[in-house]
């Protein structure tokens, strides 16, 4: 059975015929071409699709589309602005924080919640280890990136 899912994406407003079993990750990659949402091991271990729903983080392929109807979801693509990188996107690439870049969107949505929820770097740093699978940086550049751009955060008020 179809039906349709109005979503509000990155702030954009988005209507999709979906099936009932089609998860949230399929149609914002598939209907809505917003590709930065990466889809590994599709049963919610690696963390690289998560996005935001209504603020909150999701990991996207357990999500069902229908399930998010009427949501505000954002994905990695709404993070930067008129194309400049967000900071957290900046501090990632000055400290190496990624390679092959799969595990990197989901991470930076998580990233995304912890910077507003206001939780520390420590507590950030915590997350994001217990929420992503990354192959490729044994995390250290990750972690680098969070106290680099944390501290900035804390250097600015
Ligand atoms: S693809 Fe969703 S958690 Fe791995
Ligand atoms: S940068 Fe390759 S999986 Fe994380």
């Amino acid at each position: 059975m179809t039906r349709a899912v109005s979503l509000v994406v990155n702030g954009r407003p988005y209507t999709a015929e979906t099936e009932d079993r089609t998860p949230l990750c399929d149609v914002l990659r598939h209907r809505l071409r917003l590709t930065g949402t990466h889809v590994g091991c599709e049963q919610g271990v690696c963390g690289a699709c998560t996005v935001l729903v209504d603020g909150e983080p999701v990991r996207s392929c357990l999500m069902l589309a229908v399930q998010a109807d009427g949501c505000r979801i954002e994905t990695v693509e709404g993070l930067a602005t008129e194309g400049a990188l967000a900071p957290m996107q900046q501090a990632l690439m000055a400290e190496h924080g990624l390679q092959c870049g799969f595990c990197t969107p989901g991470v930076l949505m998580s990233l995304a919640y912890a910077e507003r929820a206001r939780l520390t770097a420590e507590e950030t740093v915590s997350e994001v280890l217990a929420g992503h699978l990354c192959r490729c940086t044994g995390y250290v550049g990750i972690r680098r990136a969070i106290e680099r751009h944390w501290k900035t955060e804390e250097a600015a008020g």
